[in-house]
């Protein structure tokens, strides 16, 4: 297969990151096509541990050119301490690549984040206080600063100027609170820009190229389809468009072009933030999955909502996506229960639905049906062949194939790259 996209099946922190890296070996080209610094990708290496935000996890593979891609939003202070903690670690950043249609993430896009979420109150959206959400807006708006602007002084003072007006408006009278100064912000940000104007490039025309000489690209997608802005559960959603579709969108990739589609879901399901999760389990199984699944946020450190894979939602996921594979993560997790439970339909207001509400009215009023399997005791952390795993925990796997009518091609074990299972289609 030569150009693979690799997205989340619902609600983010699949640990897609292990999956990339593996896929990565035999790639070319690695795109992470959208988001910010709002994603955390753990890439688990002979023991070591990389934590990554923006940087694609094709970064630890010296011969891989990895590439943000325009449709990111790019915090300048994140990207660069990111750059220097992987070379500290004796990675190499040089085939890293940063397009200048990317847009940046400026102190005010933070500032705003937070303003507005605490405005909302009890009906935030538990944001991961990156600054995502106005940086895509000012994109909308057509205000926001691109990466190439950034990168040329007199370009992004001017800009700067032009754009603070505006913004200090927004924060003296809407908000309430002090003007920013654009003399701090340019002394705070010029060092990043001279970091960061080595890598700029023009991306896409590299991506369209590369794929058409039939070189190996991969798609890595951040955040999860049902974060989607169009596709998920909005308004609890972030501002991008993490499903399959928008590995196209300014990538330079046609859509004619994408050969494989895989979606990373856990066994079971978590959220972060706020919005409805009809198989949540706000009790000592939720928190038990936490514990064991260590389903804390990368970037934000916040406890993850846990509760039973949730199979509505994730044949959702496989039809909006057009999936081809589906990876089943975190199998280890599950060891233990006497019983396991998976989702194959909802109630909604008295009736049986199969399909997935994609609004937040209905879906907060759906509630799961379960198909109980059978849990598996044993430990299966140490098995590399699917033959070898327990037979409840096969049947775990098949069942979840069956209802999805997705192959599971890949069954995860462990955070290691090779607590891996193939499995033939
Ligand atoms: P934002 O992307 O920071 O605006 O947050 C919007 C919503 O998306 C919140 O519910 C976040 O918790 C969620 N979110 C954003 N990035 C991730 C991620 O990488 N994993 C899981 N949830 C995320």
């Amino acid at each position: 297969m030569a150009n693979t996209v690799v997205v989340g099946a619902m609600w983010g922190d699949e640990s897609k990151g292990k999956l990339i890296d593996f896929l990565a070996h035999d790639k070319h080209v690695v795109v992470r096509w959208g988001g910010g610094s709002n994603a955390g990708h753990t890439v688990v290496v002979d023991d070591q541990e990389y934590k990554l935000h923006l940087i694609p996890a094709g970064i630890l593979h010296p011969e891989t050119l990895c590439v943000v891609a325009d449709g990111v939003v790019l915090d300048p202070a994140s990207f660069v301490g990111e750059i220097e903690h992987l070379q500290g670690r004796g990675v190499s950043c040089e085939n890293l690549k940063v397009s200048g249609n990317a847009h940046v993430v400026l102190p005010y896009h933070r500032l705003l984040d937070e303003l507005e979420e605490k405005r909302k109150g009890g009906r935030a959206l538990g944001t991961t206080g990156r600054g995502i959400g106005p940086a895509y807006q000012d994109k909308a708006a057509r205000i926001g600063i691109r990466v190439r602007e950034f990168v040329d002084p007199a370009q992004f003072s001017d800009r700067l100027a032009e754009v603070l007006d505006y913004k200090n408006e927004l924060l003296t009278k809407v908000y309430g609170v002090p003007a920013l100064r654009a003399d701090e912000m340019l002394e705070q940000l010029s060092p990043h820009a001279d970091k960061l104007r080595p890598y700029v490039d023009d991306t896409a025309l590299r991506v369209a190229y590369a794929a058409k000489s039939g070189k190996n690209v991969l798609f890595e997608g951040a955040q999860a389809t049902l974060l989607d802005i169009d596709l998920g559960t909005y308004p609890y959603v972030t501002s991008s468009h993490p499903s399959a579709g928008g590995a196209c969108i300014g990538t330079g990739l046609g859509p004619t072009q994408i050969d494989q589609i895989i979606a990373v879901s856990k066994s079971y399901s978590t959220r972060v933030g706020a919005g409805a999760f009809p198989t949540e389990q706000a009790n000592e199984i939720g928190d038990r999955i936490r514990e064991r699944g260590l389903e804390y946020g990368t970037t934000t450190g916040r406890p993850r909502r846990c509760g039973w894979l949730d199979g509505v939602a994730l044949r959702y996921s496989a039809l909006v996506n057009g999936l081809t594979d589906l990876y089943l993560g975190h199998m280890d997790v599950l060891c233990g229960f006497d019983e396991v439970k998976f989702a194959t339909a909802y109630t909604l207001d008295g009736h049986t639905i199969t399909d997935f509400p994609s609004d937040q009215a209905r879906l907060c009023r759906c509630r799961p049906v379960y198909q109980t399997l059978p849990g598996w005791a044993e430990d299966v952390s140490g098995i590399r062949e699917y033959g070898q795993l327990p037979g409840n925990a096969r049947r775990f796997v098949e069942t979840v194939e069956a209802h999805v009518g997705v192959p599971i091609t890949t069954v995860s074990v462990g955070r290691r790259r090779d607590q891996t299972i193939f499995r033939e289609a």
